[in-house]
């Protein structure tokens, strides 16, 4: 006898992957009536079917054209949300598969599924196009049963289906939802079949998207006498909605990151994005809303059409994020310097969502490929990504052009454009890292010929083995002065692409290294050698000054090993002369943010890191923090020291990139290094500096958990390590004067306590 549980909560969802042994019966079906062509609401599809006899095993696969919410009995399949997910949907698209055994009941069983209109042919990025993959939704599903006897039955889509139009109206990843509850699905319509075959139809191969933290805000009445709800944190997700009220009443919810500086509402950087969530009441009591076909990335809320009393508990944000096992702990005396790290944990947290997305709020919400690589080695100490990066890569790899460019965006909706250096350069950075990271060399070998073409198409590029042609994104939104300031950073863009010509060639022969191709590791040692020459002809004078005199341009050629040892002393001098000519001030963008930490600590000036690191006042990384920022901003200026804000074109509050300095946090303050791939064998070589006095935390690498605890009491320094079992480490302790460092080989697993000297 099946039991009719059909909870929320006792839902398997399966993540694990299918192999190629799905046999699909099913047929693609689309609605059987014309749609209204401007709105576009969800679409509804049902299917009632009988159970007579008990139920061993019941499967449901299922994807769409369009994201798809599955309901069984009324009750939500899986816990995960924007599925099926955003692959290249003309390659490739991912269908997901459910036990859904407890939601099944003895008679009459009502499937329902909706289709939003999602990735497929919602708005996507700032051109204002929609219809990017296709303008028709559709629906592929098969539920697999098996009852108690051993009997088979499979209830498949095809045009025994309804289908009609519900409470779900406009719908959009950009713009936003609006739900109308007066208005119940009706299943009027016959369903139309597709002649489509299941080419392009792969296992999900993501990290589902589930809900996190919740939060309850405060409410403001802004000068304007607007209601404005603050949650206190920039957060990607929706609101949860409680109200009452009369039929037909609506209440709209506007989302904003900030207020403007005199406090009213601001939503102007969401540029064309509505970002609205739009609910229409029935007036039948408390009546509840949640949006599932849209997103939004906010801390503020507009609230319009509430009338009496705003009651703040009546609204909860939810976070929206990928299921990644999170990783790393991270603490230290200076709070500031905390709340740095909270701010990159939400940065991240608010930006994969499936894909890794620039930012959640303004009209990309796009997998830009420089800002994922520029974070993607501190993402590594927060959560497992390796599942998430492995389906972004392959898209990325799908995405590649015949001649090996890569497209500045994954899954690509911009036409093929890339090859920007520091973007495109991602096919061999990312690869890399969870290749460090994680220590599997499968997902390297899938990714090296893509690794090898990315190569193969900066060469193409080349003269005289010079990347010196295209247009780069350079050192994106790196510090500018303003006209009447003497110094402006600005590094070359053809310097910046020679860099990462090389890094990208070092890559793809370390690559080469650990996967044997022994005639690419020929090829490109050659290769290298030329790349670098070419670098030091162009662009360093013979007492070593760079071509273009600032932070970036030193960090680069120092980071990616370009010059002679014997000019590299010099060149991590003149990088300190200009961080003093700032003050102490970092001027780095995208591209140089990453390693200039690294670079200083690495040729003995973990002092300088420090005071870049703690510098309070603009632009530095603690400004947006003494700002009031929750997550890391596009911005090194987002807000002004003068409260006024920066142009709204550019000016998102939730954009990963500069908080890459979590990766130096993590492997300099705390210590945590991998010696091999993998973590196998490990370094901890904490650099106590600055103002801190203590430092804790953790990271659970996959060769175990890793802690260090370390302070400095009464003038010594104390550590406690904790290594993991199957691994052995290589520690430094620093002595008490902090100025060298003794070290201790072969430090087996097990807790273990370390003095200064
Ligand atoms: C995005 C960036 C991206 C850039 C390319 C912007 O609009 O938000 O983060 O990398 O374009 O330069």
């Amino acid at each position: 006898m099946i039991k009719a549980i059909a909870t929320f909560f006792g839902i398997f969802f399966l993540s694990f992957t299918i192999q190629a042994q799905t046999c699909w019966k099913a047929k693609w079906i689309a609605i059987g009536y014309n749609e209204d062509t401007v709105t576009r609401p969800a679409q509804y599809f049902k299917k009632v079917f009988t159970i007579n006899q008990p139920i061993k095993k019941a499967q449901l696969l299922i994807t769409s054209r369009g994201l798809y919410e599955a309901r069984l009995n009324s009750n939500k399949i899986g816990m995960g949300y924007l599925t099926p997910g955003w692959t290249s949907y003309n390659k490739r698209l991912q269908y997901q598969q459910y036990a859904v055994n407890n939601q099944l009941i003895k008679g009459s069983n009502e499937l329902v599924i909706t289709l939003g209109n999602g990735w497929y042919r919602g708005y996507i990025g700032w051109e204002g196009k929609d219809n990017i993959y296709g303008n028709q939704l559709a629906l592929l599903c098969q539920l697999e049963l098996t009852y108690a006897n051993g009997k088979k039955d499979t209830i498949i889509s095809d045009e025994s289906w309804i289908c009609g139009e519900g409470p779900v109206l406009d719908n959009d990843l950009l713009h936003g939802e609006t739900f109308d509850a007066n208005r119940v699905a009706l299943f009027q319509h016959p369903v139309r079949l597709l002649n489509d075959g299941y080419t392009g139809l792969v296992p999900n191969d993501g990290v589902t998207v589930t809900t996190h933290e919740t939060f309850t805000p405060q409410l403001i009445i802004t000068p304007k006498g607007e209601q404005v709800l603050d949650f206190g944190q920039n957060l990607t997700g929706w609101v949860r909605v409680k109200v009452r009220g009369n039929k037909g009443d609506t209440i709209r919810l506007l989302h904003g990151e900030v207020l403007d500086p005199n406090g009213n509402f601001y939503n102007a950087n969401m540029r064309s994005a509505k970002a609205a969530a739009t609910y229409v009441l029935c007036g039948r009591g408390e009546e509840t809303f949640t949006p599932r076909f849209s997103y939004f990335g906010f801390r503020y809320v507009k609230l319009a059409g509430i009338t009496g009393t705003v009651n703040p508990a009546d609204f909860t944000a939810v976070a929206l994020y990928a299921n990644m096992q999170p990783t790393g702990t991270f603490a230290c005396s200076n709070p500031l310097l905390n709340q740095l790290h909270h701010n990159i944990v939400w940065g991240q947290k608010s930006n994969f969502t499936d894909v890794p997305t620039d930012c959640p709020q303004r009209d990309e919400k796009l997998g830009w490929t420089g800002d994922a690589q520029a974070f993607s080695r501190t993402a590594t100490f927060n959560f497992d990504v390796k599942q998430f990066f492995s389906k972004w890569l392959n898209d990325l790899s799908l995405d590649q052009l015949p001649n090996g460019r890569v497209t500045h965006v994954v899954p690509d909706i911009l036409a093929g454009v890339g090859g920007s250096a520091g973007w495109s350069d991602a096919a061999t950075i990312i690869p890399w890292t969870m290749y460090e990271v994680y220590g599997d060399t499968a997902l390297l070998r899938r990714q090296y010929p893509s690794m090898k073409a990315w190569v193969a198409y900066i060469s193409s590029q080349s003269k005289n083995d010079l990347w010196n042609t295209g247009i780069h994104y350079g050192d994106w939104l790196s510090y500018r002065s303003t006209a009447n300031r003497e110094y402006t950073a600005h590094t070359d863009m053809y310097l910046i692409a020679q860099a990462f010509y090389a890094y990208s060639t070092n890559l793809l022969l370390k690559a080469a290294i650990v996967l044997n191709k022994e005639d690419d590791i020929k090829t490109y040692t050659i290769l290298l050698e030329k790349v670098k020459a070419a670098f030091c002809r162009e662009y360093v004078t013979p007492n070593g000054m760079l071509a273009s005199n600032t932070q970036t341009a030193y960090t680069l050629a120092l980071q990616f090993d370009l010059l002679p040892e014997d000019r590299r002393a010099e060149a991590a001098r003149r990088l300190v002369k200009n961080i003093e000519l700032y003050k102490y001030h970092i001027t780095t963008g995208f591209i140089g943010t990453p390693y200039i930490c690294h670079v200083l600590s690495r040729f003995g000036y973990t002092d300088v890191a420090y005071q870049l690191l703690l510098q309070e006042t603009y632009p530095s990384w603690l400004y947006p923090v003494k700002m009031g920022a929750t997550t890391i901003w596009e911005r090194w200026d987002g807000i002004r020291p003068d409260g006024s804000l920066q142009n709204p074109g550019m000016n998102s509050f939730n954009h990963y990139a500069y908080g890459a300095v979590g990766d130096w946090m993590y492997q300099h303050i705390l210590g945590i290094q991998a010696d091999a791939a993998g973590y196998k064998t490990i370094i901890i070589h904490p650099l106590p500096g600055g103002n801190i006095t203590w430092a804790k935390g953790s990271y659970a690498s996959v060769s175990g958990k890793i802690s260090v605890d370390w302070k400095i009491e009464n003038g010594k320094f104390i550590m406690e390590v904790v290594i993991p079992q199957g691994t052995t480490a290589t520690v430094f302790v620093p002595a008490n004067d902090l100025k060298s460092y003794k070290k201790i080989s072969g430090v087996q697993p097990g807790l273990h306590q370390f003095k200064g000297q």
